[in-house]
């Protein structure tokens, strides 16, 4: 074999040997590791890249979603919601209605799950994706160019049969289920802001089931001791129609906004939102899902929980496509439109894939 065939190899013999240990990237700082292993280091030309990325000194925008109620106020939150999705892809929100107490108890059970006893943790590693609860250490750990600095626990509540809760694991059980009741009715609400954004009666996203079932992908990002050579997730865009974040008190993410990377300050007891990927395909182009990362830092844990709605992922023959309303003759389909479970099936074989949505459903 030759010098870089022994490489690969090697490469896929570390791989697999991390990814045995089950215990993810806290296993390795638990172990007292000082420099990172070369599995997390990202491309040299990557690495060099860096150096010509600007940083924006701007905020993504706050929208105080407190006065839904009152006639007024309601037609500015739309308008704030329409510009940010149409220019940024990203808000936080504040007076969500989600209480202080649900946000806190969710991410204290994610650092305690995450920071139990390893044997007990191990129970849950998988790779194996029709898991309801699924624990590993990066979920394109054989696909992605390099592996970035995090363990990921995904709680799926897809199905309206996985309303028993007991399989999901006991630390997080109980904080994990409020906080997804909360987050389901949020997910309803903000699904009615966006289709009145797009000029939409309110029902019209809801209708096509954008909300229905959602997965919670938790992450944990641990201390690294070089954080300049990784990354804890990789610049991606989401695939499914939005993202409603929880972030703990360390920062980490960054947006990548008119060629700017942008930090989105965490702010305790605001929840981030952002465009996905369908949302975008449905919107004809309309709405922005944007790219964004989460960068390493010597501080940790990093504590974030994703809700991602997808829409009906478990059922069959569930299209979507440019909303008719939204396309005319001057503004003709960008997309095709493509079968959810294929698209789903697509985009966790690809990787994060930076350029999914055009590699896949461009007209
Ligand atoms: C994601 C994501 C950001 C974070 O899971 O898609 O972008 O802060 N997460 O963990
Ligand atoms: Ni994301």
């Amino acid at each position: 074999m030759d010098a870089s065939g022994a490489q690969e190899y090697d490469r896929m013999q570390e791989l697999k040997a991390f990814d045995e240990t089950k215990a993810g990237v806290k296993g390795l700082i638990d172990s007292g590791l000082q420099k990172i292993p070369k599995i997390f280091v990202r491309p040299a030309d990557e690495l060099e890249e860096e150096l010509n990325h600007k940083r924006a000194q701007i905020e993504v925008p706050v929208i105080d979603m407190g006065g839904l109620d009152k006639v007024d106020q309601h037609k500015q939150i739309v308008e704030e919601v329409r510009i940010a999705s149409e220019t940024w892809g990203f808000f936080q929100v504040v007076n969500h209605g989600i209480p202080l107490n649900v946000l806190d108890e969710m991410l204290d059970g994610i650092l305690k799950f995450n920071e139990q006893d390893v044997e007990e943790k191990k129970k849950y590693y998988t790779r194996d994706n029709t898991r309801r609860v699924i624990f590993n250490s990066n979920y394109d750990l054989f696909s992605s160019r390099n592996a970035s600095w995090r363990d990921t626990l995904t709680l799926s509540f897809s199905d309206p049969h996985q309303n028993d809760s007991k399989e999901l694991p006991a630390l997080c059980r109980k904080s994990a289920v409020e906080y997804s009741k909360h987050v389901e009715e949020l997910g309803n609400i903000l699904l009615a802001l966006l289709s009145e954004a797009l000029g939409l009666e309110p029902e019209h996203l809801r209708n096509m089931g954008c909300a229905e079932g959602h997965r919670l992908t938790t992450h944990y990002y641990p201390e690294c001791p070089e954080p300049e050579l990784t990354l804890g997730t990789a610049k991606h865009s989401d695939p499914g129609f939005f993202t409603i974040l929880l972030q703990n008190q360390i920062n980490g993410l960054q947006i990548f906004f008119q060629n700017q990377l942008v930090d989105v300050q965490p702010i305790h007891g605001a929840l981030v939102i952002n465009i996905g990927d369908l949302l975008q395909l449905v919107s004809n182009g309309k709405f922005r899902s944007n790219k964004h990362r989460v960068v390493a830092n010597h501080l940790g844990p990093r504590i974030s929980v994703a809700c991602f709605f997808s829409g009906p992922i478990n059922k069959d023959k569930v299209f979507y496509g440019p909303i008719k309303e939204l396309i005319s003759e001057e503004n003709p389909p960008v997309y095709k439109e493509v079968l959810l479970q294929d698209y789903i099936m697509k985009f966790v074989t690809a990787g994060l894939d930076e350029n999914f949505l055009l590699n896949y459903c461009k007209a």
